[in-house]
């Protein structure tokens, strides 16, 4: 497609921008500190320690900083850093910036959904929020250790909610909010959340989200489950929105009667700025202890609720912001993820503001008003490190070409992407048409679960290659191994794991620390195993092939084969279901369900919509397959399995089904096929 596609490794040179000033210049220093990070880590971590506040001193024993269990026959799965000593996360983040006299600086620029619909916010305006914000949860009875459910769009009040709960030691979690009020209630009851921080509307695009609906749904729900949800917190996000539509819902809003208006608390009322509520000291609190909960998908379906902690998540994405992205001051950094994913917690939030960095939140979506959004943001602000997904940069380059050149985004140093593999033709697409051949992209491998990016090209001395995450960050050991948990050696493909602990690994699956251990330890004893495949090249460089279980990635997040399918049993028409995943030349990846009736029911286009809108009511709108098939079976072995990897095969029209001599009706493998067909364009 281009003149570039046969370039198959890219060194940063000098007309690179962001080599004109390296954290780490040659390939000579990164195995340096590489190679420190993995012999000596206590010695590590304990200079990167150095640049934070903390409240009692750092052990004087190197070994005693960072220490571990990752073998099941030993006892327990328990990671430790810095056990004892005393921090604040969000005194660190801000506090300890302004001391440094960068108060006045921008922590954040937000752009709404509209055009022209901008606010900003400098380091010491945010701390005054937080403290302020922090001091209301407090009345709210909220103490260390209590759970905050937070549910809003990408907003600055999202950002002063998570780093409030910080500021006290209360656990945050926020649920992303495309979720559906079923999901909301889940993760509400299953993080025992007593107040919910939230909004009454918003705008996405041309759409209109009536959040508070949705809100009051979960929460019926959650009192039912007999959650003691004291509060809910609303920020009045419609009334500010400057939406052209707005008007058409104003009646909407105005006639809208809570059936819980008795927990609701008006954000602007709680928060008092009178001045009374101006100080806040910070709860020092063990760096072991829980700063967020964020729900994953499981291959169990019920997701599971990682579990972060203050000290070593802290240090992590501080370390992993400044390295992956070279920042040095001054520069401004966009991100396009939703705060409610890890990628949004981790690089907009706590990894941009431990580095005293200025970051634009964008609340709206790529293609709204014009498929040029992000392009004119990037113009606007002048931001020079762009941060986005393979998913999005897919959908944009569907687009003309004109969208993008008509912003000539000269400031852009560095492009980085994350969340699934990109494919050539996407990389080469970004590189030449956005990056101009000019900025370096970072592809940076990592999970809920890992806190931060583990495997991504240190800018500058690490040669790119188009696809490839390339070689691990400091502190990472990857290892390939082959089904029965060796390790191999050199250039070959195998199952992707983790030898060593760093700090800002989750510590545990909120209240079921078992199936943190059967989920990441139990399959590869001594490893934590990613549930990824990759291939690692005779360069040493690691290619990320994708999942090994019954997660699929569908644009860049991941859902559970396993949750689709309870979802939709719930329709009593249906008797059996099998979802599977399909590639999709946008999303990476998409859903394709296998759907069989129970006797007396016929699968019709009611019935089809009925089972979309189940989905889309218990999961999320992002779970909506692509591909429902109606069949009269599913494949199955003798002893009751079925058979998922024959139904993926099928959906994505591949014929060699290898060994299926286990199945019990070998008849049903022609009739799937002719549904399959059936329904391909
Ligand atoms: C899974 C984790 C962490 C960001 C958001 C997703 C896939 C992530 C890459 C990458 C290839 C990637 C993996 C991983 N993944 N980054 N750069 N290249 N695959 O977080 O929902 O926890 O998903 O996303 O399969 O296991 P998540």
């Amino acid at each position: 497609m281009d003149s570039l596609a046969h370039v198959e490794r890219i060194q940063c040179t000098a007309e690179f921008p962001v080599t004109q000033r390296l954290h780490v210049p040659t390939m000579e220093e990164y195995r340096r500190q590489y190679d420190l990070s993995i012999k000596r880590p206590g010695k590590f971590w304990a200079e990167v320690a150095a640049d934070f506040t903390w409240q009692s001193p750092l052990p004087a024993d190197e070994s005693a900083i960072l220490s571990y269990n990752f073998d099941l026959n030993d006892g327990p799965i328990e990671v430790q850093f810095l056990k004892g000593v005393k921090t604040n996360i969000s005194y660190n983040l801000l506090d300890r910036i302004i001391a440094r006299g960068s108060g006045e600086r921008i922590a954040y620029f937000w752009e709404g959904n509209e055009l022209g619909e901008q606010k900003s916010i400098t380091y010491s305006e945010l701390r005054l929020e937080v403290v302020r914000f922090a001091n209301a949860l407090k009345r709210q009875g909220v103490t260390p250790g209590d759970r905050v459910a937070i549910y809003l769009p990408v907003t600055i009040e999202l950002v002063v909610a998570m780093l409030a709960c910080a500021r006290i030691g209360a656990i945050h979690t926020v649920v992303f909010a495309g979720f559906s009020s079923q999901s909301l209630a889940d993760r509400m009851v299953d993080a025992r959340c007593t107040v919910l921080v939230t909004a009454d509307a918003a705008f996405r695009g041309e759409k209109f989200l009536h959040i508070q609906t949705i809100i009051d749904e979960a929460v019926a729900v959650v009192l039912r489950r007999a959650l003691p949800l004291k509060a809910i917190i609303l920020v009045r996000h419609f009334a500010a929105s400057a939406n052209r539509n707005k008007a058409a819902y104003e009646a909407t809003m105005a006639a809208y009667q809570s059936p819980h208006q008795a927990l609701y608390l008006p954000w602007d009322e709680v928060v008092r700025t009178d001045g009374s509520d101006d100080e806040c000291e910070p709860e020092w609190l063990d760096a072991e202890h829980p700063l967020f909960i964020l729900y994953t998908s499981g291959s169990t379906g019920k997701p599971k609720g990682v579990v972060h902690t203050v000290g070593g998540y802290m240090l992590t994405t501080a370390l992993v912001f400044k390295h992956a992205f070279n920042y040095v001051e001054g520069d401004i950094f966009f991100c396009t993820a939703d705060l409610g994913w890890i990628t949004g917690h981790t690089a907009n939030v706590y990894g941009a503001l431990a580095n005293g960095a200025t970051s634009i939140l964008f609340e709206g979506i790529p293609n709204y008003p014009k498929p040029d959004r992000l392009w004119a943001i990037i113009d606007g602000y002048r931001a020079n490190i762009f941060y986005t997904a393979p998913t999005a940069v897919r959908s944009l380059m569907k687009y003309d070409e004109k969208y993008v050149l008509a912003h000539p985004m000269k400031e852009l140093k560095l492009l980085a992407l994350v969340g699934e593999p990109i494919n050539k033709e996407a990389w080469f697409w970004f590189f030449r048409t956005v990056g101009k051949e000019r900025c370096p992209i970072v592809d940076t491998y990592f999970q809920t679960e890992t806190g931060a990016p583990m495997i991504f090209p240190v800018p500058g001395p690490v040669a790119l290659k188009p696809g490839s995450a390339t070689l691990p960050f400091f502190g990472i050991l990857p290892v390939i191994l082959d089904e029965n948990g060796k390790e191999i050696y050199g250039s070959d493909s195998g199952f992707l794991a983790f030898k060593q602990a760093w700090p800002g690994i989750a510590r545990t699956v909120d209240g079921n620390h078992e199936r943190f251990e059967q989920t990441y330890f139990a399959k590869f004893p001594k490893y934590y195993f990613t549930g990824d495949a990759a291939f690692r090249d005779s360069d040493g460089y690691y290619w990320i092939t994708g999942r090994t279980d019954d997660l699929l990635n569908v644009s860049g997040h991941l859902l559970s084969t396993a949750e689709v399918e309870s979802a939709l049993l719930n329709d009593k028409r249906i008797s059996e279901v099998a979802a599977v995943s399909m590639p999709h030349a946008i999303k990476g990846q998409c859903i394709c369900v296998y759907v069989v009736t129970k006797n007396g029911y016929i699968y019709d286009d009611e019935v089809e919509k009925d089972l979309r809108n189940l989905i889309r009511k218990t999961i999320g709108p992002v779970a909506t397959p692509d591909l429902m098939l109606a069949v009269r079976g599913l494949p199955k072995t003798r002893s009751g399995k079925i058979m998922r990897r024959v139904l993926g095969k099928i959906a994505r029209g591949e014929q060699d089904f290898g060994d299926i001599s286990t199945i019990t009706d070998e008849t049903i493998i022609d009739h799937l096929i002719e549904a399959r067909m059936a329904k391909s364009d």
